[in-house]
């Protein structure tokens, strides 16, 4: 099961970040994709947008312990903070269901209007095919004091939860592909997928095609 690292580090993999290309990471939180991105391309150009400004203080402490550079700017998904036609990424990881209905649809086109022809997003967040269908079950009488059953029957908990959650519901099925396909990208597909202690977590690409 994929710790958030692992998540991380996969969603970098697949965007195919190249040296100087400029990144912008939606849904920032403490910069930890951010970072990641970094980490595998130094010399990418990386914003990190987030509406929270105590993660983004976060976020900058941790560039700044890290001799990093990363631009962060305080806004939501729905305005990304770049020119038109100007990026070569965008990434967000565990935001989108975060945002509204509206915010998705808005983030959606203002993706597209942001970056370069040729562009692409890379987003990771929980849901895709047959992500709804998590069930609690109960612990057993047996195993019901033990902690290690009682752990598992928490994670159990959570993974119904997030399945559940309304907010995530908007991931379920081809969520994120609908939504990237119905703002103008022609070839938004799940690229990969994996588990998560709290439930499916889908990889979703999608390029700027004019
Ligand atoms: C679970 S955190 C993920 C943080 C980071 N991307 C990561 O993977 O570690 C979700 C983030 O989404 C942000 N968020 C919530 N609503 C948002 C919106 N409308 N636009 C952009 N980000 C939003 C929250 O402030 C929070 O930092």
């Amino acid at each position: 099961m994929a710790g958030v690292r692992a998540l991380h580090e996969r969603a970098v993999e697949l965007a195919g970040i190249q040296p100087g290309q400029t990144v912008v990471d939606v849904g920032c939180g403490t910069g930890n994709l951010s970072f990641a991105v970094l980490a595998a391309q130094p010399s990418a150009r990386v914003t990190g947008l987030d509406p929270d400004r105590d993660a983004l203080h976060r976020a900058a402490h941790k560039a700044r312990r890290r001799s990093l550079a990363l631009t962060l700017v305080q806004g939501y998904a729905d305005r990304i903070p770049a020119e038109d036609a100007s990026l070569d990424h965008v990434v967000s990881s565990l935001a989108l269901h975060h945002v509204d209905d509206d915010g998705r649809i808005a983030f959606a086109r203002d993706a597209l209007r942001a970056l370069r022809p040729g562009g692409t997003v890379t987003i990771v967040d929980f849901g895709g095919p047959a992500s709804n269908v998590e069930d609690v079950g109960h612990p057993t009488h047996r195993h019901g004091h033990s902690p290690v059953h009682a752990l598992r029957h928490l994670t159990r908990l959570m993974r119904s939860r997030v399945a559940h959650s309304p907010v995530v519901t908007r991931n379920h099925g081809n969520g994120i592909v609908t939504l990237l396909t119905d703002a103008g990208f022609r070839d938004a597909r799940e690229v990969a997928h994996t588990d998560h202690r709290f439930g499916r977590v889908t990889f979703v690409q999608a390029t700027h095609t004019p």
